[in-house]
């Protein structure tokens, strides 16, 4: 049997090879095949030709995109003998990653530690905690990069502790995407995708996406989103001029890169939830952004973008409703 999701073959309990047997809990069985969303409202006033759609990354069990990589670096090193069962998983994430990893961990019974950024939302934090993960708290100003500076030396320190999946380099990354998001993306769209738009984190969403997309057909065309500035919103994105570039990466793969702002994201991350129904997060809110600008220039077209995870995790900071004037007011029960 085949997981969609991953694209691994999982392996039932065998005799002969029982180190390789990974037998899958309910929950990570559910990870992948997301709905593709065509967004009518925001794209009300696009040509008669165009449709915008996004995949809904946020139904993922974990709430996001990462979900996929996740399970696929991890069962990559369990099959490859290189996560033994006494070894406790160690990454360096922005929150997402390390949400899938605490999940995977707790649905297959192995420990996670993971190093973030001080300033990675309160949600964030409280959910790896909630599903037993330990956090390694790093210095806000250095973001993800300094974060994968003190996993570099945890694990320096005790190789044989650690499994460090090292999601800025392991290949596993952007292989789930080539075989899962990608995959669904040309089987959902019956192969009518022309453009797809992606933000940069890891990379792994873009790298693996593209190239599964570019090796069906090399006409479509695909965009990289960055922040326009390196001190941005959009938790889990790269501004790649200035942040360390990531080893998956290749800089000729996007055929553009857009730059979108903060504020702008937060907007339209607000305007998917109150106009789509799509309570998702602020680099969703650029996704769509840069997708709807790449749509408004075309006379036909399928653009494709990513929702990347669910907004959620952003109401006590971004997204927070408490000084917004445009909501609708409370009111008492006596009234
Ligand atoms: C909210 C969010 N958006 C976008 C991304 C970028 O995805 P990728 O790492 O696949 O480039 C991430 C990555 O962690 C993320 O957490």
């Amino acid at each position: 049997m085949t997981s969609i999701a991953t694209g691994l073959r999982i392996v039932r309990p065998d005799q002969n090879r029982p180190a390789a047997a990974i037998r899958l809990p309910a929950v990570l069985e559910s990870i992948g095949n997301t709905p593709l969303l065509e967004l009518k409202r925001i794209g009300g006033d696009l040509k008669p030709g165009v449709r915008l759609f996004a995949k809904a990354e946020h139904l993922n069990p974990g709430g996001s995109v990462k979900d996929r990589p996740a399970l696929r670096m991890v069962l990559d090193g369990i099959s490859s003998g290189q996560f033994s069962p006494d070894q406790t998983l160690i990454d360096a994430t922005s929150g997402n990653t390390g949400i899938a990893y605490a999940m995977i961990g707790a649905a297959m019974g192995f420990p996670v530690e993971l190093a973030l950024p001080e300033n990675a939302s309160q949600e964030r934090k409280d959910l790896l905690r909630s599903f037993g993960a330990e956090l390694i708290v790093t210095d806000p100003l250095e973001g993800t990069d300094g974060a994968q500076r003190v996993v570099r030396e945890i694990v320096a320190a005790k190789p044989n502790r650690y499994f460090y999946p090292d999601q800025y380099n392991n290949p596993g990354n952007w292989r789930a995407h080539f075989d899962g998001t990608g995959q669904e993306i040309l089987d959902q769209t019956n192969g009518l995708v022309t453009h797809f738009v992606c933000a940069l984190g890891t990379t792994g969403t873009f790298t693996g996406v593209t190239r599964r997309l570019k090796h069906e057909d090399q006409t479509i065309t695909c965009i990289a989103v960055q922040p326009d500035s390196p001190i941005h919103a959009m938790e889990g994105v790269k501004h790649l001029d200035t942040a360390v570039r990531p080893g998956i990466f290749s800089p000729d793969l996007p055929d553009e890169t857009v730059e979108i702002d903060s504020d702008a994201s937060v907007a339209m991350a607000r305007r998917l939830a109150r106009e789509e129904g799509l309570l998702v997060g602020v680099s969703a809110g650029a996704n769509v952004l840069a997708a709807y600008k790449v749509a408004l220039q075309l006379e036909s077209g399928t653009v494709v973008t990513i929702l990347c995870d669910t907004g959620a995790r952003y109401l006590s900071d971004s997204l927070s409703c408490r000084h917004d004037n445009r909501l609708p007011e409370l009111k008492s029960a006596s009234e």
